[in-house]
């Protein structure tokens, strides 16, 4: 194992990053936040407490897809090694299943590469994966997606003993996150870094009942909420921001017309804020939002439409029998 191999010695997001964007992101008329924000220590323990909430069917959901279909699913990997890259791999629960199978069936060494820019949770994951498949040969990278990529793309190639032949994970619905535009450009540039062999395995969340939808950003304990106000608290620790979360509400709706789950902090008072290290002071109308996610939702349609205009094309579509979720295995054309 080597996990110091590729451990930045700078923090995964550089305050300095983050200063920038919120000062961006609150100075806008429609003030907005990037979700990757969400991920500190805090929100991503929060974020693996939503993953267990009862309303929040997708984490379970794609769980029991890769449970149900492992077998189907390993025949397209017989006969060849492959090297295992996740994104956003976060506390590597529904991997571990994978890459046991991986493990088992593979001839040679099986190479794990999980990418996640929480570099807490992607060190506490990697000491348990280390304990619980300690065959595994893992290389943690605490990055963004797209420099991550690039790290294990050239590593791999300058190493003549890790298998070349990549399959790439890309779970829990993530690319949710990605502006339709921005996932077609996504996934073409990762096309473009991967060799006709590799393939995708991308898991997403399918439109479905409005009210489905927003039970999932609305649960029962309210931990989607804390989940959504912690970035204010996040400001406020590392901007020394005077943000009283109490003068904000979760607010979470599905935007039918394009087909996506809208996270707001929706200001309850007219307040100005200061956030001293950016020198700065925000002010807020009474039910002004701040958008802090988009959640996109699709469906085999516009899956399939997506794949095309990433010059990639859907070998299979694993569904669950509620067509909730579809776990797409995509292979470049
Ligand atoms: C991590 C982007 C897949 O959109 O469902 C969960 C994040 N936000 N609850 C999602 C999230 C609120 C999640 N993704």
């Amino acid at each position: 194992m080597s996990l110091s191999l590729h451990k930045n010695n700078k923090k995964s997001i550089l305050v300095e990053d983050f200063a920038k964007e919120v000062k961006d992101g609150l100075g806008r008329k429609k003030k907005k936040l990037n979700p990757k924000f969400f991920y500190d220590k805090r929100g991503s323990e929060l974020f693996e407490q939503i993953c267990v909430q009862p309303e929040y069917y997708p984490t379970i959901t794609e769980y029991k897809i890769i449970i149900e279909n492992i077998n189907s699913l390993l025949k397209y990997y017989d006969n060849k090694d492959v090297s295992i890259i996740e994104l956003g791999s976060g506390s590597s629960k529904k991997t571990k299943i994978l890459l046991n199978y991986f493990l088992k069936k593979q001839e040679g060494n099986l190479h794990y590469f999980p990418i996640d820019i929480s570099q807490e949770m992607l060190y506490t994951s990697s000491l348990k994966l280390q304990n619980d498949l300690p065959k595994i040969i893992n290389h943690p990278i605490a990055s963004d997606y797209f420099e991550g990529i690039a790290t294990v793309t050239k590593f791999i190639s300058s190493q003549n003993n890790i298998p070349n032949n990549k399959l790439i994970l890309f779970l829990g619905s993530s690319l949710g996150n990605f502006e339709p535009k921005d996932a077609t450009t996504f996934l073409s540039n990762l096309r473009k870094n991967i060799k006709i062999e590799d393939s995708l395995l991308i898991g997403f969340d399918l439109q479905k009942k409005k009210n489905i939808l927003e039970a999932a950003y609305n649960d029962g304990e309210g931990i989607t909420a804390k989940f959504n106000l912690n970035i204010l608290d996040r400001i406020n620790k590392e901007l020394d921001g005077e943000f009283d979360l109490e003068n904000f509400e979760h607010l979470a709706y599905y935007n039918q017309v394009k087909n996506r789950i809208e996270m707001h902090l929706i200001s309850k008072v007219k307040q100005k804020v200061k956030v001293n290290k950016l020198n700065q002071v925000f002010e807020f109308e009474k039910g002004e939002t701040i958008l802090t996610e988009n959640s996109y939702k699709y469906s085999l349609k516009s899956i399939e439409q997506l794949a095309k205009k990433s010059n990639l094309r859907v070998e299979r579509n694993f569904v669950d029998k509620n067509e909730w979720f579809n776990l797409a295995l995509l292979r470049p054309f």
